[in-house]
């Protein structure tokens, strides 16, 4: 990841390769940094704007060099569009787009000085945006690729220029946080972009040890012998067609005082999902290696976390599994006993994931949760209803609902409610036990959450189905192709929220 510092510095002082200023679409003159190195360098980026090369559009870039006018070699001008539009999100799209256009020069470091940007949001909230939007928007996975095949040079630094020795505290305490988000999405990505044959869930659980290394963070993973003792037979039936074992694995954060309710966060960890007996068609199958994405994020949600050191606790539980078909695989019409008694038909293997699930939000229980939160590539139902960019929210808490709405619109990773009314209960009675798990096409995403909510008790409860914002099949300004690590950023700034309202 590129190194972030923060530097006491003017913008015609900046020595450099390159740096990035702003300017407002519509704006009649440059203002702030822009206007400075304009002044300062006999109207080069002026001219620009007189030329009518340059209007301002949102995420437009321009590069012009300096020929010894600045200290500085090129100046990068960004478009943010109009001031009145401009939010945390439009900064972040904007400082992705100039930081790639940045390593499209070849150039290994530059620097970007953050006004004149809007008045609305702090000068924290503006620099975590632009430091996310650069860090975020510069990933790739390239774990798999033998050395500088595609000839793509990193930016080794990106220096935030501050006015003041004030502000250049403030600049560093927002940078620290926003590398350790930006790490946790990275980490994320990487976790879910990592083939299967590479990501079984024993691997995972290797990796949990990884997300753990914080004193305050204790792992226990479960096996086989552990689960079948636990009764978790709806999560151990999954895992039967694969010679893979499953796990279960638990993250304990203690960040807050010993006895305070914890956050409870689940995430599905199928690390392959071919659909088991109930086969998936061949096309696009290999995206499934992505159905462990609500797992890979609870990783990533925990390790930030305790980097971060929020002052509330917090446990993660991934049910990891793979789901493929084989001569001990369950099997559609098998009735399956969860972890909590209630008993299950199932109709689709491939209707995997709440099963899993349902073990583990029994098991959260455990904990005496203030609020159980589930993030999981669930139905295929939800991108018909939603689209392949939202997040599908269902759940019990009014309140718990509305601070995830709030959380997502500050983040830009979308979400919106579906409904969960007591009706689509009828749709998954089953004739033999005492449900289904299925409820056939019509309001797939919603019957999945109504089966999960028999799991969950009287817990404040939210379902997140990321199914499709998970992984993208064309680039998004700050997400690459593949794995987004949806929900990622969208849970710290939850925790983050509740641990400032104490
Ligand atoms: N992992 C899939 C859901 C999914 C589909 C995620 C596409 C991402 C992209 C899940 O296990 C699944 O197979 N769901 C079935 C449920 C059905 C059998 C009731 C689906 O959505 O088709
Ligand atoms: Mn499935
Ligand atoms: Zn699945």
């Amino acid at each position: 990841m590129t190194k972030v510092e923060v530097r006491k510095a003017s913008v015609t002082e900046y020595r450099g390769e390159l740096i990035v200023v702003c300017h407002f679409e519509g704006a009649k003159k440059l203002e702030g940094a822009a206007l400075e190195l304009d002044r300062a360098s006999g109207g080069i980026l002026s001219d620009l704007l007189n030329h009518g090369d340059f209007t301002g559009k949102h995420a437009q870039v321009s590069v012009v060099y300096t020929r010894g006018a600045l200290p500085v070699h090129r100046v990068l001008l960004l478009g943010l569009g109009k001031k009145k539009e401009c939010d945390l999100e439009k900064l972040r799209r904007g400082c992705s787009k100039a930081s790639r256009s940045v390593r499209e020069l070849g150039v290994g470091e530059f620097a970007i000085r953050l006004d004149p940007i809007g008045a609305t949001h702090s000068l924290e909230d503006l620099t975590e945006a632009v430091v996310e939007g650069v860090l975020l928007g510069l990933y790739r996975f390239t774990q798999f690729k033998s050395a500088d095949k595609d000839g793509v040079k990193d930016i080794r630094t990106l220096h935030l220029l501050a006015a003041s020795d004030p502000e250049a505290r403030r600049l560093k305490a927002a940078v620290v946080t926003a590398e350790s988000v930006s790490r946790a999405v990275c980490y994320a990505r990487d976790l879910v972009s990592t083939p299967s044959n590479e990501m079984t869930p024993s691997d995972m659980a290797r990796r949990a040890r990884e997300a753990a290394v914080s004193k305050r963070v204790r792992l226990t993973v479960l096996g086989n012998r552990e689960m079948e003792k636990l009764g978790m037979h709806a999560l151990l039936s999954v895992a039967r067609g694969s010679m893979e074992p499953a796990r279960f694995i638990i993250l304990e954060y203690s960040g807050g005082r010993r006895g305070d309710k914890p956050y409870v966060i689940v995430g599905k960890g199928i690390t392959f999902d071919s659909g088991g007996i109930s086969l998936k068609p061949p096309d696009k199958m290999e995206e499934m290696k992505a159905d462990m994405s609500g797992g890979a994020a609870v990783l990533a949600v925990i390790r930030a976390a305790a980097e971060l050191g929020l002052p509330l606790n917090l446990v993660g539980l991934i049910p990891a599994t793979e789901n493929l078909p084989g001569g001990r695989a369950y099997k559609p019409g098998d009735v399956l006993r969860s972890m909590s008694g209630q008993t299950i038909e199932v109709i689709s293997t491939d209707a995997e994931g709440r099963l899993i699930l349902a073990d583990a939000l029994t098991y959260a229980g455990r904990f005496k949760p203030k609020a159980i939160i589930d993030m999981a590539t669930l139905t295929g139902a939800c991108i018909i209803a939603l689209g392949d960019d939202v997040i599908g929210m269902m759940g019990t808490d009014g309140a718990l609902k509305d601070s995830l709405r709030r959380a997502a619109v500050e983040t830009g990773e979308k979400l919106w409610e579906l409904p969960i009314w007591d009706d689509y209960a009828e749709l998954i009675k089953s004739d033999v036990a005492d449900m289904k798990n299925t409820g056939g096409r019509a309001g797939g995403a919603i019957t999945a959450a109504v089966f999960l909510g028999k799991f969950v008790g009287d817990t404040p409860w939210v379902h997140l189905d990321i199914a499709g914002p998970a992984w993208l099949s064309k680039e998004k300004p700050y997400i690459p192709r593949g794995a987004s690590a949806v929900g990622v950023r969208l849970m710290l700034r939850f925790l983050r929220d509740q641990a400032g309202k104490k």
